[in-house]
């Protein structure tokens, strides 16, 4: 076994809840004994149990809701809402993928250097949902508290922030997180409120966005909201660590639906959170112990087979929708369809697309369509054949949505405008059907013309 990367980095001790999960995964109980070098490794090794004769391959999963304890023991595990081995695997593996870390594990603990390693990892905080993840994280920033958010984050959490801003608990500062300045000068008036009102402040990120895929310059709000002592959060889901790992530019917290890419086949609904921070792991995993907003067993195992292969998932469904892009943006001038717009951080036309390039590690694997309103998009929708019209995104297979249909999502969206969530299976067929259907509304709309 090589562990060439240096000695093993201990984690503070803590007398918290989490002591006996985080003292397990530094000694390496339930870790992969391989030392790996690329995160497409990590992705499948990571997580394994130590391998002996006859051990399972697969880490295997408790379905207890209990466990037994003996008076004056150890007892690690006693009641299945504070803590699951079974979580354990998917909850260290999303920290090392957030952290960085492409290292297995040694078996005596991580083996990591300071190079290799710039962010500790503290296990990530699995949840019911990706939603369950966000009420956790938005509930760090005590009553009276002032909250920093993208116009066009996830219209769930979106509508969760005005509601509680409706009750009186935080004051909402809507921001177009694209705009650097703007943004930049929302955050220091916020600051300067907050602090003559002895209030705290929580920037929330969203990049990129749902669904119209503004990209923030993470590294520039990140580094000013530090600056000025003002919590920062970014959901990562449309990214994935894969992509972009935000903790690296000092997030101090990441979230998830894992429900999205990283579970990959639209079967089950899960969140995480991670955090470098042992505080704030501390609040976060009290809230989820607190508000039962734990996942089930059956989710977890899916979720971690899931995540085994989110490298070539990714791979597969971000060159889908490059190509898609590429089609569409080409149709466009032609005029003969009634496209208006297409929307991808991988094209030039995308207005963060250099921004795009410089920070992430590719462009994903959603991008929109704009049709000329909602009843020509609704009618585009209609004629698909092998595009599923539903919501949600992140699965193999291709899903298309009009965001509008939802009344919570704000009317900034266009009316017409198709969100599409691109799968992995053959571009040409995934175009053949988009073409087809709206060149069927083309020739519907001229007949109605007549
Ligand atoms: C960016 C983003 N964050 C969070 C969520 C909420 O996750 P879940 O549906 O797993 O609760 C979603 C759901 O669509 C999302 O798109």
């Amino acid at each position: 076994m090589s562990t060439s990367a240096g000695a093993p980095r201990a984690l503070p001790a803590s007398q918290s809840l989490d002591a006996a999960r985080r003292a397990a995964l530094v000694t390496g109980e339930s870790t992969t004994v391989a030392d790996v070098t690329d995160e497409r490794t990590y992705l499948v090794s990571g997580g394994r149990g130590i391998h002996e004769a006859g051990s399972p391959v697969n880490p295997p999963v408790d379905f207890t809701s209990t466990y037994s304890y003996r008076p004056g023991g150890d007892n690690r595990w006693e009641y299945a809402r504070e803590g699951v081995p079974s979580w354990q695997p998917l909850e260290e593996l999303l920290a090392h993928l957030e952290a960085g870390t492409r290292r297995g594990h040694s078996g005596q603990g991580f083996v990591t250097t300071a190079e290799e390693h710039p962010v500790p990892v503290l296990p990530g905080l699995l949840f019911s949902s990706g939603m369950a993840a966000i009420s956790a994280v938005v509930h760090l920033l005590p009553p009276g508290g002032h909250l920093i958010l993208p116009r066009h984050s996830y219209m769930g959490f979106s509508t969760l922030a005005q509601e509680m801003a409706d009750r009186g608990l935080l004051t909402l500062h809507r921001v177009d997180i694209a705009e650097t300045e703007a943004v930049r000068t929302t955050i220091a008036d916020v600051a300067t409120l907050a602090q003559a009102q002895d209030a705290p402040v929580m920037l929330w990120i969203e990049s990129p966005t749902n669904p119209m895929l503004e990209v923030a310059d993470l590294p520039a709000l990140l580094a000013e909201a530090k600056r000025r002592g003002i919590l920062t959060v970014v959901d990562n889901t449309f990214a994935t660590p894969l992509r972009q790992q935000p903790l690296k530019h000092g997030a101090d917290v990441v979230l998830h639906s894992v429900t999205k890419f990283l579970a990959g086949h639209s079967d089950l609904i899960m969140g995480a959170a991670i955090t470098a921070d042992e505080q704030l792991h501390q609040r976060l995993h009290q809230h989820r112990t607190l508000h039962g907003a734990v996942p089930g067993p059956m989710e977890v195992f899916l979720a971690l087979r899931g995540v085994r292969t989110l490298a070539v998932r990714l791979d597969a469904a971000e060159s889908n929708a490059a190509e898609l892009a590429r089609r569409f943006a080409a149709l466009l001038p032609t005029g003969e369809t009634p496209l208006r717009g297409v929307r991808y951080p991988g094209l030039g036309s995308h207005p963060q697309h250099a921004r795009a390039a410089a920070q992430l590690g590719g462009f994903g694997a959603i991008l929109t369509i704009e049709l000329p309103d909602a009843a020509t998009a609704d009618a585009v929708l209609q004629h698909l054949t092998l595009w599923t019209p539903a919501t949600s995104l992140g699965g193999v297979e291709s899903l298309a949505e009009r965001r509008r249909r939802h009344s919570t999502e704000p009317e900034t969206v266009p009316d017409g405008l198709i969100r599409l969530s691109v799968g992995i299976e053959h571009v040409d067929d995934l175009y053949a059907d988009l073409l087809q259907a709206l060149r069927l509304v083309a020739s519907e709309n001229r007949d109605e013309k007549r």
